[in-house]
């Protein structure tokens, strides 16, 4: 199962139960960075081509994230896919491409495609109008998650990787991660639009 959290942090402590009433901190010492964004980027990687080059590869086990009831508006929830790297899933309020009643509610990986620190929630930003991002501590790239994730700001030129949500019952599951979008031809500081 996964966890809650009221906020997501450089160090990713969970600070509430999750849907087992566990409190499950993000274990960082598990796994460096740089083999997380390996492990990260051959799982996307294997789940773009699947199909397209005819190749088989075993599903992700789907993960119980959180009972819908408990999401709430700009609230993070933290949990762990695939495996044990660090994701995020936030209600945006508005429709997102998201699972819920409105569609609003997503997940991302929370490793900046930069270089791999972890991503939290800025709620106080006022980047050109946007004021709530999922920033990255170390270099400060910016990711819009009404936007699919994308980099908006910064020097990461990658979305973060989005992870598809399916609700069974009265349960968000994550089922499995896609590539965040490229940033290919926008400047630095100008991504968005
Ligand atoms: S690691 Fe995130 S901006 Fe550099």
């Amino acid at each position: 199962m996964g966890k809650t959290s009221e906020r997501i942090s450089g160090d990713l402590i969970s600070s509430e139960s999750n849907v087992d009433g566990a409190k499950v901190p993000f274990d960082n010492s598990a796994v460096s960075r740089r083999d997380a964004m390996r492990i990260l980027a051959v799982g996307v990687a294997a789940a773009t081509v699947t199909g397209a080059a005819g190749c088989r590869v075993a599903p992700y086990e789907h993960l119980a994230i959180e009972q819908v009831a408990n999401v709430k508006p700009w609230m993070p929830i933290l949990f762990t896919f695939p495996g044990n790297l660090p994701a995020i899933l936030l209600d945006v309020d508005e429709s997102a491409g998201g699972v819920g009643p409105k569609q609003s509610i997503v997940a991302f990986s929370a490793l900046c495609t930069h270089m791999g620190c972890t991503v939290q929630l800025n709620s106080s930003l006022d980047l050109r109008g946007k004021t709530k991002c999922l920033v990255c501590p170390c270099h400060t790239s910016a990711f819009d998650p009404v936007q699919l994730g994308a980099a908006i700001a910064g020097p990461a030129t990658y979305g973060l990787p989005f992870i598809d949500l399916e609700i069974r019952g009265a349960t968000i599951y994550a089922t499995r991660i896609r590539q965040g979008q490229p940033v290919f031809g926008r400047p630095i500081g100008e991504r968005r639009g």
